[in-house]
């Protein structure tokens, strides 16, 4: 898939096909993308927990914003070190490289970050000077996705030229 294709036709998926599996080769593709993904400094803070436990998935759901992460086939939780300042913007591409990476041989996701942190930590072994910050689930979208994205706003709302507040016409970009 060409990379601008994936990100405009990538979306973050709600409903997975629970009964279709995501090849280990796709997995490893993932966490590939994650590893090489550019951290501030290069500092590499960050740690991956892939989950692939139905039980452990059905725990991350509880009390998050992310109840449907119970439907998915797997998850791979972000671990960021939030004593760095770019801690969130880390996770942040490491999430966007991740679901890229996954929708490049069809498989959806969608992200959450609010969760039962405490009991999250505990049960899943995370040592006190990381945070689990994102959790990102996978799995074969049950509806067809195709087209671009629809939800967004205009071009001409959320750019300016040159200065803040400006007009954007895209015919005098050079
Ligand atoms: C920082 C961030 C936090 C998000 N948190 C949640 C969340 O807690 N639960 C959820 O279901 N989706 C979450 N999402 C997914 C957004 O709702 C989704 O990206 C947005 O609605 C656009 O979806 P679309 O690309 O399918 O149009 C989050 C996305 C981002 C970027």
């Amino acid at each position: 898939m060409d990379t601008f294709d994936a990100i405009t036709s990538k979306l973050d998926v709600r409903q997975f096909d629970g009964s279709r599996n995501v090849p280990r080769e796709v997995k490893l593709k993932i966490l590939e993308a994650a590893r090489v993904t550019g951290s501030g400094n290069n500092t590499q803070h960050w740690r991956f927990i892939l989950v692939e436990n139905k039980d452990a998935l059905e725990s991350l759901s509880k009390g998050s914003s992310g109840p449907w992460i119970a439907t998915c086939n797997f998850a791979v939780m972000i671990l960021t070190d939030p004593s760095l300042g770019y801690h969130m913007i880390d996770a942040g591409r490491a999430t966007q490289d991740v679901q890229l990476a996954a929708w490049n041989y069809g498989v959806g996701s969608r992200l959450f970050t609010k969760l039962e942190t405490d009991r999250i930590r505990k049960e899943f072994g995370i040592p006190q000077n990381l945070n689990p910050t994102v959790v990102v689930g996978f799995g074969y979208p049950v509806k067809k996705i195709t087209g671009r994205k629809r939800i967004r706003k205009p071009l001409g709302e959320v750019v300016f030229l040159e200065k803040f507040g400006s007009t954007f016409d895209a015919s005098k970009v050079k």
